[in-house]
Formats: C-alpha cells, structure tokens, sequence
C-alpha cells in the first residue's frame, strides 16, 4: 500500500523511526519536500544515523530511495551525509540512491540570503534552520533557481548563476555580507556535483513503473504540518508544502497513487524557531530538558516543549487525509501525574476548535485544557496495546475522539522494538 508519513505538529515528531518500521514492507522511499533542514534521528540495532536529505530507507539493503523534484538539495551536505553514511558501513550507490533532475539546488548564496532575511527581520525573525532553504525555494518560485538538469551542462549553470548573482549580490552588500563570483560558486559545489550527478535522473518513470507493478512507495514527509507554507503559523513556516499534497507534487506520482497518510505527532507538543505556540509551558520544557530531551538533530537547539494540543492536530489531520495516527514518545509522559490536553482555543472570550489563520488572532489563543490523570508508569517495556496502562489507553482514545483519526501506532522508546502496532 502507497503511504505518506507526515509530520502532524512543527516538526520533531519522530517520523523517521515511524519511516523505518514501515520500509521493512516498502520497495521505494521517497522525499518530497523539505531539505537538510530536517533531521531524522534513527537508532537501528544500536547504533545512531542522523538523516537529512537521504530517506531513511538507506539504512536497508535493497530499497530504493528516490529524492522528488519538490526536495531543495544542498549538494555539499548531502555529499557530507553519504560519506558518514559510508563511514558507518551502509552503501550509498547511485541503484539505491535516484535524485530528481527537477530537484532545485541550494547553492552558497542561498544560505547568506536565508541569513540576511533573518538579520533584516530582527525580533521578528522566523528562527530559521539557516540552511538556505526559503531563499531556494523563493528563487524556484520566481524562476530563477538553477536544478539538478542545469549542472549536467557546467557552461549553462555558470550562466544561470551570473544572472542571479547580479541581483543577490546586491542584497547581500547592502547587509554587509560576503558576495560571490560566479567561479566561486562553482568551485563551491563541483565536487559534490560531480559526486553526485550519477545518482541524478528523470524519477517520475521509475515511481509510476513501481506503482503500476504494485510494489510499495512510501513517503517520508519533512517537518509538520504547523510549518506548512499554506496550512502552518504563517510566517513562521517552512517554504514548502509538508502536508500529504506535497508527496505528489514533490515526485510527480499523483494523489491518486497513494492510499495511505499516517500523521505523526508526539504525545505532547514541541516546537524550535520562533511564532505562537500556545500550548508552551516552561514546566514541561524543564522537565524535558532535565531528562536531556528535545534538543534539535540539525541544529542542537532546546525545543520549546508544552501539553498536547488537539486543535493544531484537528486542523493537521483533516489537511492531510490522516487515516492513522502514530502518537510517539508517549514514554515522556510516564512521570507526570496529571495531562493537560489543549481541546480548544479561547481568542477574544470565543471559543475556537480550529487554529486561526491571522497572526493577530494567533498572538492572543489562549488554550481551553482538559485534564487527564498520568499513569505513573515505565511504558517502555509494553510490547502490545493491553500492556500500556489503562491511563495511557485512555489518553490516546481521548486523542482519537478530539482529532478524528485513530491511533494505529505507539512508540514508547528510541528502539525499533519500541513501536506498539495497535490491532484494529
Ligand atoms: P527553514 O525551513 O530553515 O526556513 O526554517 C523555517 C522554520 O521551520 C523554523 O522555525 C525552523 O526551526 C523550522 N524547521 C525547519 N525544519 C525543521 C525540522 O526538520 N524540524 C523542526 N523544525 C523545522
């Protein structure tokens, strides 16, 4: 069956291990969206790999994993990241590992950009990863990006590149930044482009010949759903579309192909960068953080931490399709004695079941909780729904009756094993 995984919450939400139970079953993974903003932390049979633009099928022998046309590819760090991969013994070759020809491509200028914008912004910055991200995706938008197919020809990217710079340049001294030649830029990534121009091909043959064949693609969607450029707390979003929509039209395999859309979200909620988050409580933040929780994989920042909010995941599971939940690191939980879970929003003395859409409104949601008793209990050993404590039960129907979606998956620890499939 075709799935896309998709984050539910601002990303964090521990999809890579959720995308890692699921490959066993799956011949292609996929990414449609996002870049090496992500971080997928996946700890399989003892030993850590930190994923941010290789899907994680990577960590299998025999899968494809295929990078779409809606991924933006730092060549430089996805070089850096198959050679740690290569160091840790996992084989990168260019049958396992197809990167779109369409895919755009982060170049130097991007990331002093992304960093100008930040400075320009000041205290309304978006707190973003820095890795050049929006400012890709912007020249993508405005027709000026350069993709994968523009390197096969060295003398149309340097081009391609003298026009953007003539523009970016600019910019960037008006903001005291180093600017660029265009041999800079090439000198830049050459190497890494080289490296990786054998893995770069046309993918939308190869994921509808799978398809029709009837094997199984899965889809490892990036960030969450809060961070989604139309559906997220705009303007503190990603550039991309990190709902289920942004699969299909992140790899050209259409809506129509994919059966499945598994949302994601922890049994609480955090969130790094800046914008509203009503649920944040520095209690949970502290609690988390004294356990050596919630820090980020891509850039070591401490996550803001804060109860379950049902009105951000109402809105994430109708936008995606949701058809099962995985509620991950409910184990967090075991030590507290009462829950909190945020089933409404209060703005102006209304009540709100659904996240508002202007940053005045956002500015002044105050969230309408429910309390829960805590089950006071180490989860990590339960292999099986009935070994989860009744208040544990409890709280997950309670998230199925507030969101609409039920919970088909529990992970209750970082190892594979620690992931409960609930029978239905
Ligand atoms: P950008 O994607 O680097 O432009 O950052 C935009 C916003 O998305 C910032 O608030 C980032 O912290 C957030 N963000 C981007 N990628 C991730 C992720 O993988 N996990 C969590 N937050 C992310």
């Amino acid at each position: 069956m075709n799935t896309t995984i998709c984050g539910l919450q601002w990303g964090d939400e521990g999809k890579g291990k959720i995308v890692d139970y699921l490959t066993e079953s799956a011949d292609i993974v996929a990414r449609g969206q996002g870049g090496n903003n992500a971080g997928h932390t996946v700890i399989a049979n003892g030993t850590k790999y930190v994923l941010h633009l290789v899907p994680s099928g990577i960590l299998w022998e025999n899968k494809t994993c295929v990078i779409g046309n809606g991924v933006v590819m730092d060549p430089v760090g996805l070089c850096q990241e198959i050679q740690t991969l290569e160091e840790q013994g996992i084989s990168v070759s260019p049958q396992k590992l197809l990167i779109s020809d369409r895919a755009h491509v982060v170049l130097p200028y991007h990331r002093e950009l992304d960093a100008a914008r930040e400075a320009a912004l000041g205290k309304n910055k978006i707190g973003t990863t820095k890795r050049g991200i929006g400012p890709t995706y912007a020249d993508k938008a405005n027709r000026i990006g350069l993709r994968l197919a523009d390197f096969r020809d060295e003398e149309e990217a340097r081009e391609l590149i003298d026009i953007r710079l003539a523009e970016a340049n600019e910019l960037l001294e008006r903001h005291g930044l180093p600017t660029f030649t265009t041999d800079e830029v090439l000198d830049a990534v050459r190497p890494a482009i080289t490296r990786l121009l054998p893995h770069v091909t046309n993918v939308i043959p190869t994921l509808h010949a799978a398809w029709k064949e009837g094997q199984t693609i899965l889809f490892e969607g990036a960030q969450g759903s809060l961070l989604d450029i139309d559906f997220g707390t705009y303007p503190f979003v990603t550039s991309s579309n990190t709902t289920a929509g942004g699969a299909s039209t992140g790899s050209g395999l259409p809506p129509n192909a994919i059966e499945r859309v598994i949302g994601v979200c922890k049994a609480y909620t955090t969130r790094v960068g800046s914008g509203p988050m009503p649920t944040e409580n520095e209690d949970i933040s502290a609690y988390f953080h004294a356990r050596g929780m919630e820090f980020g994989a891509t850039t070591g920042r401490a996550r803001r931490c804060g109860w379950l909010d049902t009105v951000l995941l109402r809105l994430a599971v109708m936008v995606n399709g949701v058809t099962d939940l995985a509620v991950t690191i409910l184990d967090g939980l075991d030590e507290r004695d009462v829950l909190k879970i945020c089933v409404a929003y209060d703005i102006g003395g209304e009540r709100h079941e659904f996240p508002p859409s202007s940053r005045k409104d956002w500015e002044k949601a105050t969230p309408i909780y429910e309390e829960m008793p805590g089950w006071l209990e180490d989860t990590t050993k339960a292999r099986s729904w009935s070994e989860l404590p009744q208040n544990a039960q409890n709280y997950l129907n309670r998230l199925t009756e507030l969101v609409g979606a039920p919970v088909s998956f529990v992970g209750n620890g970082p190892e594979r094993e620690q992931t409960i499939i609930v029978e239905k």
